[in-house]
């Protein structure tokens, strides 16, 4: 079990600081909700984790690794898996198709073995080929498996972006919003997922989301990010009750 710390991490574009001196403690086996406004800095810091982007200062460290620079590619190797606000999934194909490419890229399946398709290759095939199936069974994929992505309802696709990120067995899931745009049902859904997620399968989860509802109920701890910096954090009601956090966020809804 490994817990993640951003230490003051900064990010810079041009001249504006998307994050001042952020604070950040993940701790395993927990879900921790990233909270704030537009445009204060949450896929920011979820950029600075998977590496996408480098803190211009400030440190990340996953257990005894230094991942301030790391690629998203390192960073997927170690166990990180993220899904995107905004989906990065292939439209033209199946979401079985996704799903297995996604593993076979996040895997570093070699083409070498690929091609000549030996006895390691037939079985990793396998293994892919199994946990794949794990993943659609858990997020109740099945009737779509076959249905091409940009078919789908918009629900459904953020569901199946959820589960690009989980084809990776992660041991820390990074989800930027992935209610947006569902509807209650669909939101209960994904709030179910979460939640076994963490308790069946060990994962800890990393969410960034809008709706408060949903945050004050499943989250372990939170943190609420304005204009990049931490103004607040703790248990629910420990930032339900933090006057700042009230005044610069919840006071607005
Ligand atoms: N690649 C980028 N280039 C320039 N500015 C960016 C970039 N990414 C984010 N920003 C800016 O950083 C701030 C935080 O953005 P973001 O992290 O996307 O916020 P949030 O996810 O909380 O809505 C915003 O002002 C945004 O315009
Ligand atoms: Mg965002």
């Amino acid at each position: 079990m490994t817990q993640l710390i951003v230490s003051e991490a900064t990010l810079t574009f041009g001249g504006l600081n998307a994050l001042t001196k952020v604070d950040v403690t993940i701790e395993p086996g927990i879900i921790t909700s990233i909270i704030g406004p537009n445009g204060a800095g949450k896929t920011s810091l979820l950029n600075c984790i998977s590496g996408f982007y480098h803190p211009t200062s400030g440190r990340i460290r996953y257990g005894q690794r230094n991942l301030t620079h790391a690629s998203p590619h390192q960073i997927s190797t170690i166990g990180i898996a993220r899904a995107f606000q905004n989906l990065e999934l292939f439209r033209g194909l199946s979401v079985l198709d996704n799903l297995l490419l996604a593993r076979h890229q996040n895997l570093d399946y070699s083409i070498f073995h690929a091609v000549i398709y030996c006895g390691k290759a037939a079985r990793i095939e396998a293994e892919n080929r199994a946990y794949v199936e794990k993943v659609i069974d858990f997020m109740e994929l099945e009737p779509y498996r076959k249905k091409m992505v940009g078919n789908l309802s918009y629900g459904v696709q953020k569901r199946v972006e959820v589960a690009r990120a989980l084809t990776l067995a992660p041991n820390l899931l990074l989800l930027d919003e992935p209610m947006a745009g569902m509807n209650i049902e669909e939101k209960e859904d994904i709030v179910r997922f979460i939640l076994d997620l963490k308790k069946e399968w060990g994962i800890t989860v990393v969410l960034v989301e809008h709706d408060l509802g949903v945050v004050m109920d499943i989250s372990d701890r939170i943190y609420v990010l304005d204009f990049g910096e931490v103004i607040g954090s703790g248990t629910p009601q420990e930032v339900a009750a933090n006057p700042k956090v009230i005044e610069a966020y919840i006071g607005e809804e």
